[in-house]
Parts: structure tokens; sequence; C-alpha cells
């Protein structure tokens, strides 16, 4: 089968691999009909995710049909239509059983890489490193889901393909954001980035009850998205100072929470930015944590900051004082799809949740390293490119 593989840094083809087989009993084999570009993808074809492999498939976004199941699965029968968790959970172990998916004790087969780099390994997510389980990713023609009654979901009627597909990963991951950010009713809320996961970070505060959410970001198409889908306020950070803006926007005091969905190539101007992209390119940091210096220095004393951008290892010049000294709360988590899932495939069914205006672009499989480039670059107002196989 035909499917997107990673072949070096920047560098991305379309090749024939081996088809996937079922391996377990749980196992489900899912029919792709459409995949998404996603911010974390570019993190791990730039090269600063370790652990890659020249010919690995990448993708991690997916909704699909199944097409053969495993005699243990009991969720799923051929010809569902599933939207399927990026990150994979076991159902069994500790953390799976306390919500906490993405830190599932089983699914990474490679346990040693993150030992390395973390203390403990994550759980395992398609098509993100042999750091992260070595799953063979989602952008092909089929793709194997182990633990299929936990992590596939069946499509509710009524919820169209693409409209689904972020539920996968960018729309629970958002969601996380705001619920373990802590987002009560009456809060002000600040997000840095309007990607898919900074703008369904701002939904899910709205929803939440936050009483004003205010986006941040420069690209014109983006801010202009948020107000209309979202509902949410925005801030061009090249041209309003945004700390001095978010101060004046809340009486003084600052926003209660903050939710930074930019991650580990944040963009900015001026000499910290050079200094930042110098040391990530000499390889003497891994990551340019640039919005959440900004998060941490906006929020107001006693808040929280919350993490969802991705970061691999290292960062220099943490504003470690404002964090003790203000009093500030900071986490930040990968998603626990599980967790949310049939939660939001309901309230998207019910229109509080709306997606499909993320998906500016739709490319076959063949197109797909060239509409990675245009995501990358943010090029022709793409803020996602969904990738169809059948197309
Ligand atoms: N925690 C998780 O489980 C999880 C899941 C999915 C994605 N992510 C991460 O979330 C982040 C966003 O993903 P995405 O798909 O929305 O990516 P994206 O690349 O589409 O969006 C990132 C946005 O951040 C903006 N930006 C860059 N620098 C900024 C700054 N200094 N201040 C404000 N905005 C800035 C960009 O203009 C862009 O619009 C990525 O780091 C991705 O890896 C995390
Ligand atoms: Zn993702
Ligand atoms: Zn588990």
């Amino acid at each position: 089968m035909k499917a997107l593989c990673w072949e070096g840094v920047n560098k991305l083809s379309v090749e024939q691999v081996p088809d996937p087989e079922l391996r377990n009993d749980q196992d489900i084999l899912v029919r792709l009909v459409a995949g998404t570009t996603c911010g974390s993808d570019l993190h791990l074809i730039g090269g600063y995710i370790p652990a890659m492999r020249a010919g690995d498939v990448i993708g991690h976004e997916f909704v699909g049909e199944v097409v053969e199941t495993g005699s243990a699965v009991r969720r799923h029968k051929v010809g569902d239509r599933v939207v399927v968790s990026s990150f994979v959970g076991c159902g069994r172990c500790w953390y799976c059983a306390n919500d906490l998916w993405s830190l599932c004790d089983n699914t990474n087969t490679n346990p040693g890489v993150g030992q390395a780099l973390f203390g403990y390994e994550t759980a395992g997510i398609f098509g993100y490193s042999h750091a992260m389980g070595g799953l063979r990713g989602s952008h092909a023609e089929y793709v194997r889901v182990p633990f299929a009654d936990h992590g596939a979901f069946t499509i509710p009627e009524g919820i169209d393909d693409t409209s689904a597909l972020f539920v996968s990963d960018s729309v629970p991951t958002g969601w996380m954001g705001a619920d373990l950010g802590g987002v009560k009713p009456g809060d002000v809320v600040a997000v840095w980035g309007c990607g898919a996961v900074g703008q369904m970070a701002a939904r899910a505060a709205i929803l939440l009850g936050a009483e004003r959410v205010i986006a941040i970001d420069r690209i014109p198409e983006r801010l202009e998205m948020t107000e209309r889908y979202i509902g949410a306020e925005t801030i061009d950070y090249t041209t309003t100072d945004v700390a001095a803006e978010l101060r004046e926007r809340t009486g003084g005091r600052g926003p209660d929470v903050c939710i930074e969905a930019v991650g580990m190539e944040a963009h900015s101007d001026g000499p910290m930015h050079l200094y930042d992209q110098a040391k990530q390119q000499l390889r003497l940091q891994t990551d340019r944590p640039t919005a959440v210096r900004h998060a941490i220095h906006a929020c107001r004393k006693g808040g929280t900051v919350f993490i969802l951008g991705v970061f691999a290892g290292a960062v220099d010049k943490f504003p470690l004082g404002a964090v003790i000294n203000k009093g500030l709360t900071v986490r930040g988590s990968q998603m626990h799809g599980q967790r949310y899932i049939p939660m939001l495939l309901d309230r998207l069914a019910a229109g509080e949740i709306s997606t499909a205006h993320l998906a500016t672009h739709s490319v076959s499989l063949d197109d797909a390293p060239t509409a990675y480039d245009m995501f990358k670059h943010k090029t022709d107002g793409c803020v996602r490119a969904v990738i169809r196989p059948g197309l």
C-alpha cells in the first residue's frame, strides 16, 4: 500500500510499504478515509523529535472504516466509521484506569528512550518516532489500531467525516488544556496560538464558562477564524504589547488561566528569538519556549499556565522566578483522548463545537509532501490540510 514516509530532516515522500496485519486479538484494521496534518508533525519532520528512522510512516489524527477486527474486539464491527485517539492506551494499567491515557504503561514498546529523556516512558502514539512506541502512522491506505475497544470510537450518524477527524487529537487536546488548566465560570482565559489546537482550547474555555477568552497569534486568517467560529477575542502579537493589552482587558490583574498552544518552534521577533533559534539549530537546546515565557509573564498572580504545545527536552531562560514569586501553577500534558472523545462527539453533534472550518485544504496522499510544506509555512491560509488516500 501507499504511505507518507519521513526520509530525513525536512524530507517526506510517498512510498510503497507492506500492508498492515492484525497482530493481537484486540487490534482492528482501518481503511483510511481522512487524516490531517498536525503542528506536532512539524516538530518531527524538522528533526526535533529523537528516534525517527528513515522510512517511518507519519500521521496520528484520522478517521476511517473498520475492515477487520481481532477476536477479542467487542465494540467494533466491519463497516463501522471510527475516529481514533492519537495516543494508544491499554485500558488496564494504573494510568489508563485513572484516565491518564497518554501516560499508559503498556503501549510504548520501546520505553528506553522516554526513560532516558523523561525518567519514565510515555504511551505509544501513532507515527511519532521510536521514542513514542514506533507505531506506524496513519497517512497510509490502511492502519492497524491496537487496543481498539479503548482507542477507536464509532462516529455517530449525522457527524460527517471531516468534522469528526479533529476529534482524534486537536479537539481533546484543546479541551484538556481548559479542563486540566482549571477554567471556571467567570474566568478570563488567554490562549497563545490560533492553530487547530489553540482554537479548540479557546472554544473549550468558553464552553466551561469563561467570561472572556482572548486568543493570540500573528496570522490574520487564523485570528479572523478564531473570532468567527470560536467566539473568542484576539490579539495580534506583532502589533500589540500582549502583556500590557491583557492587563488592560482584565482590569489590571491579568488572565486567570493561560494556555500555551504553540510548542517548541515558536516564532517571535527580537534578539531572544535569534538566540533561541541559534541554540536550537546547534542542538544546544532542544526547544524554543517563547510563548511559554510570554504566558508565564502575562499570567495573573496565583494563576495557572497550561502547556499544550509539544516540547521534547530542555529549554533555556525559563522564568522560574516568575513561577515561584507569582505563585503560579504550571502544568502540561500530552492529550488523554479516550477521556474526552465520547463527550466531544456529543458536543459536536449538538453544534456546541464546530471543526469543519479547520480543514482549509484537501489533498491526495501523493500530494501530502507539498501539503505539509504549505502547512509548515502557513501559506494560502492553510490551517489544516486533510489528506484523503481515496482521492
Ligand atoms: N499536548 C498534546 O497532546 C498535543 C496534541 C496536538 C498538538 N500539540 C501541540 O500543540 C501545538 C499547536 O498545534 P497546532 O496543530 O495548532 O499547530 P500550528 O502550527 O497549526 O499552530 C501554531 C500556531 O502558533 C502560532 N504562534 C507561533 N509563535 C507564536 C507566539 N510566539 N505567540 C503566539 N502564537 C504563536 C503560529 O502562528 C500558529 O498559528 C504544537 O506544538 C503541537 O505539537 C500538542
Ligand atoms: Zn497532533
Ligand atoms: Zn494503559
